[in-house]
C-alpha cells in the first residue's frame, strides 16, 4: 500500500519521465482520482480517441483498459502506446469473441455492422462504423431508416437506441458488469432519502434503470449535465470514477454514487479500470513495458472503422 509520500514522490518521477520521453498520460474518467490528477488528458471513449489521434507525443501511456489502448494503437501506429496494466480488460469486450460474431455476422448478410469502440481489434476489422456512448446514436440516425444493422455488444446501448430512433437493430447479446448491475430497489431507496436529487444513468445500463433517469448520457454528457443542471444532488448510475470530475468541476453539489445489487458495496466499481495504479504507471513509463501491439491486417481493417467513427463524430461537431 503506498503512503501520501510515496504518492507525491511517484507523481514527481512520472513528471520527470513523461518530459524526458516526450510521453503523453491519457486518462479514462473511471480512473482512480490520483490517476485522473496526472493525466495530461481525462475524457470518455470517444475524447480519448481523438486526442489518441493526433497527438505528437512519442509515448501514449493509456490509463484505462486495453481495447483503449488498441484503439490508440490503431489510431498511432508509430507511436509506442503502454497499458501500465495489461491485465486491465473489459467485460463488455469479452462478451464478444471474435469467431462467434464472424458467425452471428455471416448468418445475417446485408447488414451493416456498428460496434461500440469497448471490443477488440478483431471485431473492429469486421465492423463498419464503430461507436462510443458519446456518438451511438447520432451514427444510427445518420443512416437512412431502412438499412439494416448488426448493433453490438452492448444489449442495453442497443435496446436503448431501438427505443429512441424506433429501429429494430439486431443486437449482441453482451453486456458491462458494472452498468449492467445497478439495484433498482437500491436507487429507489436512495430517491426515497434525496427526493429532490435527479437519476442520472449512462446508457450501458439496464432498461429499468434508465426508464427512471432524469437524464441519459455518456459519460462525458452526464459530467456536462450535472456542470449546466440546476439541481444540487445526483444520484449517479455509472462507474464512480466520473464522480471525482463532478466534485472538481462544482463541489457545491452533492453526488451520490447509484449502488449495485450487491448490497455490502454502495458504489459500482470497474474492477479492470481500477487496476491502473502509480505505481504501475510508473514502472511502465520507466521501463516502456507492456507495450501493446496490434497485428498489421488487423489494424488496417479496424482502423477504418475507428476513422469513419471519427469522421462522423467531427460533422456531429463532437
Ligand atoms: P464512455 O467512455 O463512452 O462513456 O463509455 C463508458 C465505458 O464503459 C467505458 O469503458
Ligand atoms: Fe468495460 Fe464496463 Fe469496465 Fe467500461 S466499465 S471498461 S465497459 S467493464
Amino acid at each position: 500500500m503506498t503512503n501520501k509520500f510515496e504518492n507525491s514522490k511517484l507523481v514527481s518521477e512520472i513528471q520527470k519521465l513523461k518530459l524526458q520521453k516526450n510521453a503523453v498520460i491519457l486518462a479514462h474518467f473511471y480512473q482512480n482520482p490520483e490517476i485522473q490528477d496526472i493525466a495530461d488528458y481525462i475524457g470518455d471513449s470517444l475524447q480519448l480517441s481523438q486526442i489518441a489521434a493526433e497527438t505528437k507525443a512519442d509515448i501514449i501511456v493509456f490509463a484505462g483498459v486495453h481495447f483503449m489502448a488498441e484503439t490508440a494503437k490503431i489510431l498511432s501506429p508509430d507511436k509506442k502506446v503502454l497499458l501500465p496494466d495489461l491485465e486491465a480488460g473489459c467485460s463488455l469486450a469479452d462478451s464478444c469473441k471474435a469467431d462467434d460474431f464472424a458467425k452471428f455476422k455471416a448468418k445475417n448478410p446485408n447488414h451493416l455492422v456498428i460496434s461500440y469502440v469497448n471490443t477488440t481489434a478483431e471485431i473492429k476489422a469486421m465492423t463498419d462504423i464503430v461507436c462510443t456512448s458519446s456518438n451511438a446514436l447520432k451514427i444510427v440516425n445518420s443512416l437512412p431508416k431502412d438499412q439494416k444493422i448488426i448493433f453490438g455488444p452492448d444489449r442495453n446501448l442497443g435496446n436503448y437506441i431501438n427505443s429512441v430512433t424506433g429501429r429494430e437493430m439486431l443486437l449482441w447479446d453482451g453486456a458491462c458488469h458494472v452498468h449492467d448491475d445497478f439495484s433498482l430497489e437500491r436507487i429507489l431507496e436512495l430517491k426515497k432519502q434525496h427526493p429532490n436529487a435527479k437519476i442520472i444513468a449512462h446508457p450501458e445500463c439496464q432498461k429499468q434503470i434508465l426508464i427512471v433517469s432524469d437524464y441519459i448520457g455518456s459519460t462525458a454528457d452526464l459530467l456536462k449535465f450535472t456542470k449546466t443542471d440546476s439541481a444540487k444532488t445526483y444520484i449517479v448510475a455509472t462507474e464512480s470514477g466520473i464522480l471525482h470530475q463532478m466534485q472538481k468541476s462544482n463541489p457545491t453539489k452533492t453526488y451520490i454514487p447509484a449502488p449495485p445489487n450487491d448490497a455490502t458495496c454502495a458504489c459500482n466499481d470497474c474492477k479492470y479500470m481500477k487496476l491502473v495504479t502509480l505505481e504501475k504507471l510508473y514502472n511502465c513509463l520507466l521501463n516502456e513495458n507492456n507495450e501493446i501491439f496490434v497485428d498489421e491486417i488487423i489494424q488496417q481493417k479496424a482502423r477504418k472503422s475507428i476513422v469513419k467513427m471519427l469522421e462522423l463524430s467531427a460533422t456531429f461537431n463532437l
